[in-house]
């Protein structure tokens, strides 16, 4: 299939997951006040949704352990959805406890990443989310779902699309609204992807999935490409491009939202994001981590615009 980019939608959704898919991967502490004010400015970019935290067995993740607090503290910005990653019936309560009205569940399409990741098996996990999806939704809160390892295992290497596609098929029977596909390796290729998410779209409508592609290979926007090809719109990000996964190793950062906003602005598709205060978002938040964050479009708007005060000051 040749790639259409006459048929793009003309509206996509940014999910972004920096909060919490970025900074449970890093290694520096970075306080809850620090979190609460990342969440606050990024809602404040007009960014539609934002995972903000897990509520995960702080021993698996020390990073978020602090984010019963950090659900508490952020202040909501009407009309934008804030959502938190939930594994158990414990961390559903602990998010309802803490105002969540969105959660998150997660597992894989490949038996030893889910091992890893949330000491089950996949019979294991899905049996789980068959009460615990329909509490979530008893309780009030939306429920999205992420399929992991989608287009690779970091442990068994080439995954069933057919498999991905049977997890994700019982996740929205049982009421998850949408299914996040992760690429939680950065493995994917283009062909890869419009093969996979052809065969998901014979079954699930397009609107019910979300593009979850880690960049460590540098394919995560081309890939969406071409899933917005496929009108698939909803595409998750983390500022900066920040991110990897604890349990997949050499994982790198999510697709930076400032890639994509970039390209999706130049291509006429609208976000509602303002890239120039997602920019300064993330400048900040670079200089609080202590290292320089991926995303190209964040360096070279930097560079533009020290070159741009340098000149002013001559
Ligand atoms: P377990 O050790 O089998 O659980 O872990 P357990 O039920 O035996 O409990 C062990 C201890 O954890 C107990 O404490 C529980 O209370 C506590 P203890 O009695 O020993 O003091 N515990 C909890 N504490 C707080 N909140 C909870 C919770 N649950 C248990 N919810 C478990 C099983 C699922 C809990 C564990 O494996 C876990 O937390 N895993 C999370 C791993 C994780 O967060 N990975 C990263 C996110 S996934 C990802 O990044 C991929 C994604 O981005 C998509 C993609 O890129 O593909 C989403
Ligand atoms: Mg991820």
């Amino acid at each position: 299939m040749a790639l259409k980019l006459d048929a793009l939608p003309g509206r996509a959704i940014i999910y972004e997951v920096g909060p919490r898919d970025g900074l449970q991967n890093e290694s520096c502490t970075v306080a809850t006040d620090e979190k609460v004010k990342l969440i606050e400015s990024l809602a404040e970019t007009g960014l539609p949704a934002i995972e903000m935290t897990s509520f995960v067995s702080p021993k698996w993740i020390p990073t978020l352990a602090d984010g019963p607090e950090v659900a508490r503290r952020v202040r909501r910005r009407p009309g934008v959805r804030y959502s938190a990653l939930v594994p158990n019936r414990q961390g559903l309560d602990a998010a309802l406890a803490a105002g969540m009205e969105e959660i998150a569940v997660f597992m894989s399409a490949s038996e030893t990443h889910n091992r890893r990741n949330v000491n089950k098996t996949i019979a294991q996990t899905l049996a789980a989310f068959e009460e615990l999806v329909p509490a979530a939704r008893a309780k009030g809160a939306a429920v999205r779902a992420y399929v992991s390892t989608v287009y690779g295992c970091p442990y068994e290497g080439e995954v069933d699309p057919k498999k991905a596609r049977a997890i994700a098929k019982r996740l929205l029977e049982l009421g998850c609204f949408q299914i996040s596909l992760g690429d939680t390796v950065g493995v994917a290729n283009p062909s890869q992807v419009e093969r996979t998410l052809a065969l998901m779209l014979e079954e699930i409508p397009a609107d019910a999935i979300g593009m979850h592609f880690h960049d460590t290979r540098g394919t995560a926007l081309a890939n969406v490409l071409v899933g917005l090809s496929l009108g698939i719109s909803t595409i998750d990000a983390a500022a900066g491009g920040l991110g990897g996964c604890p349990y997949a190793p050499g994982a790198a950062g999510n697709l930076a939202t400032e890639d994509v906003v970039y390209m999706l602005d130049g291509m006429g598709i609208e976000t509602g994001v303002d890239l120039d205060k997602l920019v300064d978002v993330s400048a900040a938040t670079q200089r609080v981590i202590g290292r320089e964050f991926p995303s190209k479009v964040l360096r070279a708007t930097l560079a533009v615009r020290a070159r741009a005060r340098r000149e002013a000051s001559h």
